[in-house]
């Protein structure tokens, strides 16, 4: 496995729109790997292939304490069950380091997404793989964390990660 560089914030590829999946082969698990290999090593709970500057609708994700629950969705997509119910979470991300801002989601949400083997699945996630997954696909669209703030925090972000 290799730990892959990942991109950080205001890096313009992490702006590209990730395109989805269609080929389910070899490279795609060598990815998938590669991706949570990257992830652990960072420290993190989740990480999207736009991340590593590959952009094809891949996502990895473990929330668990101790760290043994890898869990990888191809192809995401999820619709909003309930847009009354909102939880918040003082998000991270392995492209802003250092930085943690609290964000409103959704917390009610019907998760579609393919396996590595390209079967479909569905479910409806529960506590912080709820907010995870909104924050993952969120890359696959080109969308960070930052955007939710103030332009101002935003700008105070992008000039520190700068130097
Ligand atoms: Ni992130």
């Amino acid at each position: 496995m290799t730990v892959l560089n990942i991109l950080t914030f205001p890096d313009p590829r992490l702006r590209k729109v990730a395109a989805p999946v269609i080929k389910f082969d070899k490279s795609l698990k060598k990815l998938t790997e590669d991706m949570l290999e990257t992830m652990y090593q960072g420290n993190g709970i989740g990480l999207a292939a736009t991340q590593v500057n590959v952009h094809k609708r891949v996502i990895v994700i473990d929330v668990s304490d101790d760290r043994t629950d890898p869990k990888i969705f191809i192809n995401p997509e999820f619709e909003i069950k309930d847009n009354k119910s909102l939880f918040s979470f003082s998000e991270g991300c392995l492209s802003i380091p250092g930085y943690n801002e609290e964000i409103t989601r959704p917390d009610k949400i019907l998760l579609k997404w393919q396996d590595v083997n390209g079967k479909f699945h569905e479910e409806e996630p529960e506590g912080i793989l709820t907010v995870c997954i909104q924050h993952e696909i969120d890359h696959l669209e080109g969308k960070l964390m930052v955007d939710y703030i103030s332009s101002l925090k935003r700008e105070r972000i992008r000039s520190k990660l700068r130097k």
